[in-house]
């Protein structure tokens, strides 16, 4: 019986998907037989916003195929609305082209639409790896699409399926994790809801997968560093998560900035062509990482051959028109290469069918502005829903002496002290408005965990908050937020992950007078906590939870159990890094998939 329905399935999915699939390499048939060299070439382009802007003329000039908006971008207005506009602006020009192929539209919506203010910033990766939970992941990316889609963007480089070995690395919390199960299962959740039942529905976005390959393997966490590695261990630590992603769907990822035994990936035929377009069948396109290619070779000509033939379909170009290794730099020069027959036409036919058919797919040509009417859902009560649970699931308890958690609701008195306490930015970390992050009221709307914990005790319950925990007396419950302040790729990696010395003589002075100290650690990584574990009675890992404060309230007060698990082994020291689960020697302060819980007060009703 089972049998049976597996074929009539299979039967009638073969049926649908198969005529659509013929159909769409005829559009792009059709297109392609109508497209100059330069207009193919144009859609191999992308530029980032910040060159462009001054000459969007150029957009239909070159034909260029693609717009990102870089970390460092900035558009005038960054409302919801600010953004749709500048969207339906930019994607007008490319009607007033010969072919009128509409432009896709790339941004880094890593953890929500970060960098649209009024958005729902869920936990960064890392976090989301702490739940172990493909559900929560798929509703998460599931409102991340719908709130792009509000603002007309249909493409996010993400997911990122960094499997991440040493903690050094300061883009560790983009990665679900240290092992490679959790890239796999979380990395296809988060396709799955990011692409929908299908990409044309209007809440569904293309999906990239990065960074390929290697980017969390390198030697010392080094960013954009070296990856040592036999083929065998690829295959077992980093490829997996790739092969599940083009099983779900996904039609675009970004190769990785990081080499692989001394090869830069950017020009690495093997792992880009023979693996994943040939082994794999990867039907979708490659698109460079933000000025990837100019790494291969001082000489620029040169490095435009290798990427190209190295099997990239689009080049992230960056910088303005006229200066070093610009769009136009870059067109000119592959086009010079085609003429000179160094790379072949049927090359860049390749290059532009695997471009056009995702655009295609996407449904771009029918829909191509932004579609206003979803504006009145971005960060909707019921979209932070989804980031407060994600929250929830995610936070690690490492710690919990005298069954301290839950805290009654009415516990007479909270203080709440250190720097993390009523800090949003701090909560959201890198990537969130700007490339960077920031401290502060970085973004509008959400709750600090200080509101939150106000929001969740009794009238009669005193919270203060100070930096320092002034005020607390012997026997009171103070909740100190400490951690890490916001950073992002090439900003983020640090020899020493000790928590910092005021962090350190926070949690020191309120234990010496006898305070319970409740630690909630807002960090991207493990960090060294062994000089403050024991004086602390609770150890929670909140990660970079994002906007949805609440959530850390709702597990603290017991409304939910905690049943996150470490996405990392905790390292007791510096000199352990790295560590990870399957090494000979392994003792790490705690194993990974180490996680305490206790009940929620209603399962104990
Ligand atoms: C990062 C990518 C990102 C791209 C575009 C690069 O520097 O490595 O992760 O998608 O910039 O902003
Ligand atoms: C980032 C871009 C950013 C740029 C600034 C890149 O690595 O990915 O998004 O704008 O650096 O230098």
């Amino acid at each position: 019986m089972k049998l049976l329905l597996t074929l009539l399935v299979c039967f009638f999915t073969l049926s649908i998907s198969q005529p659509m699939a013929k159909n769409i390499d005829k559009q792009v048939q059709a297109l392609l037989k109508k497209m100059t060299l330069d207009e193919k070439i144009g859609q191999m382009t992308q530029v980032d916003y910040e060159a462009v802007k001054n000459h969007a003329d150029d957009l239909i000039k070159y034909s260029i195929g693609s717009v990102l908006w870089g970390g460092s971008s900035e558009i005038v207005n960054i409302t919801p609305k600010g953004w749709a506009d500048c969207y339906d602006s930019l994607q007008q020009l490319s009607e007033k082209t010969h072919m009128k192929i509409p432009m896709i539209f790339g941004i880094d919506a890593v953890h929500g639409h970060n960098n649209v203010d009024g958005t729902v910033i869920f936990p960064h990766n890392i976090a989301l790896g702490a739940t172990r939970n493909p559900a929560i992941v798929e509703k998460v990316a599931m409102v991340t699409a719908q709130e792009m889609k509000a603002t007309g963007i249909q493409w996010t480089f993400a997911p990122c399926v960094a499997v991440v070995r040493n903690e050094r690395w300061g883009r560790t919390y983009e990665g679900f994790g240290e092992d490679p199960e959790l890239s796999r299962m979380l990395g296809t959740a988060s396709v799955k809801g990011l692409q929908g039942a299908n990409l044309s529905d209007k809440n569904s976005v293309l999906a990239c997968v990065k960074h390929y390959m290697g980017d969390g393997g390198t030697t010392n966490g080094v960013d954009q560093g070296n990856t040592v590695a036999d083929e065998a261990t690829m295959r077992k630590l980093f490829l997996p998560a790739y092969i599940d992603a083009i099983n779900a769907g996904a039609l675009s990822i970004m190769p990785s900035y990081n080499s692989w035994n001394g090869i830069k990936m950017h020009g690495n035929r093997y792992w880009l062509t023979d693996v994943l377009k040939g082994e794999l069948k990867f039907q979708g396109f490659l698109v460079s990482d933000w000025n990837g290619i100019d790494q291969l070779s001082p000489n620029y000509k040169y490095a435009v051959e290798q990427s190209i033939n190295a099997g990239l379909d689009m080049v992230m170009t960056t910088t303005p028109r006229g200066s070093f290794n610009s769009y136009d730099k870059f067109i000119s020069t592959l086009k010079e290469l085609v003429n000179e027959k160094v790379v072949s036409m049927k090359r860049i036919d390749d290059a532009v069918s695997r471009i056009l058919k995702a655009k295609i797919a996407l449904g771009l040509f029918e829909q191509k502005y932004s579609d206003k009417a979803l504006l009145a859902e971005v960060g909707s009560p019921a979209h932070r829903e989804v980031g407060r649970e994600a929250v929830r699931q995610s936070l690690v308890l490492l710690k919990n002496e005298k069954d301290l958690l839950p805290l009654s609701k009415s516990t007479k008195k909270v203080i709440v002290a250190g720097k993390g306490a009523d800090d949003i930015g701090m909560q959201c970390g890198g990537w969130t408005i700007a490339w960077q992050g920031k401290s502060g009221k970085v973004v509008s709307g959400g709750t600090t965990i200080f509101e939150a914990i106000k929001n969740t005790v009794s009238k009669e319950t005193k919270v203060s908050y100070s930096l320092d925990g002034s005020g607390a007396d012997s026997g009171d419950v103070a909740v100190v937020v400490i951690g890490e302040l916001p950073y992002a790729e090439m900003f983020g990696d640090r020899e020493d992950l000790t928590l910092s010395a005021d962090d350190q003589a926070l949690v020191q002075n309120l234990s010496a007078k006898g305070v319970h100290v409740i630690v909630v650690l807002l960090s991207g990584r493990p960090m060294i906590i062994t000089p403050v574990l024991e004086k602390s009675s609770v150890f929670v890992a909140a990660w970079l939870p994002g906007t949805e404060g609440q959530g850390v309230a709702d597990v603290l007060f017991g409304d939910y159990a905690p049943t996150g698990k470490l996405p990392h082994s905790w390292p007791k020291n510096m000199k352990q890094i790295p560590i990870n689960i399957g090494d000979k020697e392994y003792d790490p302060l705690f194993p990974f998939g180490f996680g305490l819980t206790y009940p929620s007060a209603r399962a104990m009703k």
